[in-house]
């Protein structure tokens, strides 16, 4: 992908969440079974869920549409747990996108739509409070470009790139090194992709990892945890 412009179009999916879908690569930016499902599964459960600080640093790899934002964020005002989220995004969504997403109002009738045009007009590169629970720092990079040292120590990693055999470059043992060592003690990562080819990596850059069974229409997921 060589553009910095990347084409897409919105699609519905059988949740009844929409998703994008680029035509370049022939790839959706989520499970066509279920946007928010497939992101509460992987993300939030398998993710979050099973971090047990009470202050959470996330690193997520592609910010895309904000989803995985807007469902931490929620959730924060559940657990009243206080979550600093690092987004790394190459091409991010212009307003006409992120505008027709329907996740505000089946995430939250009340303030879903408004969170999520907060996170959407957050300025990039610096950390943005969004409540006194959430803050995000939307990084518009590369993720090959990444100045490692500049992210803060991670306890939760969303690693949401397209699929490795859409863009191998981002799935390189260099590049998860590189999140492992900014990982802290006991962190998790967590992601959609369950090919053996990632296991073995994320196993050679210092994770234990597990398969766990993956959201609807996909048989496992990899989660990883740094020991
Ligand atoms: C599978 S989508 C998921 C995005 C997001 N988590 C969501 O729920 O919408 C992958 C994301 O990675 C971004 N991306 C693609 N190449 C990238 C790169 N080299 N560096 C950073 N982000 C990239 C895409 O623009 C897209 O937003």
């Amino acid at each position: 992908m060589k553009n910095k412009e990347l084409k897409r179009s919105v699609e519905k999916t059988e949740d009844g969440s929409v998703t994008l879908f680029v035509p370049e690569l022939n790839e959706h930016y989520h499970s066509v079974h279920g946007a928010i499902q497939e992101s509460n599964h992987v993300f939030i459960d398998a993710g979050l869920h099973a971090v047990e600080k009470e202050s959470i640093t996330i690193l997520e790899a592609g910010f895309g549409t904000g989803l995985n934002a807007l469902l931490t964020y929620f959730d924060t005002l559940q657990s009243g747990k206080k979550v600093h989220f690092v987004t790394l995004e190459k091409y991010p969504l212009q307003s006409a996108e992120y505008e027709v997403l329907n996740y505000g109002a089946l995430v939250n009738k009340e303030e879903g739509e408004s969170v999520l045009k907060q996170l959407h007009e957050a300025l990039w590169n610096q950390k943005v409070e969004i409540s006194d629970h959430f803050s995000i720092t939307k990084c518009h990079v590369d993720m090959k470009e990444v100045v490692w040292q500049d992210i803060p120590a991670i306890d939760l990693v969303y690693f949401d790139a397209f699929a490795p055999d859409k863009q191998p470059d981002l799935w390189s043992d260099e590049i998860f090194q590189s999140i492992v060592d900014r990982m802290n003690k006991e962190a998790i990562f967590t992601t959609y992709c369950a090919k053996g080819v990632v296991r073995r990596s994320l196993q050679a850059a210092g994770l234990t990892m597990e398969r766990l069974p993956g959201p609807p229409g996909k048989r496992e997921m990899l989660r990883g945890q740094k020991r």
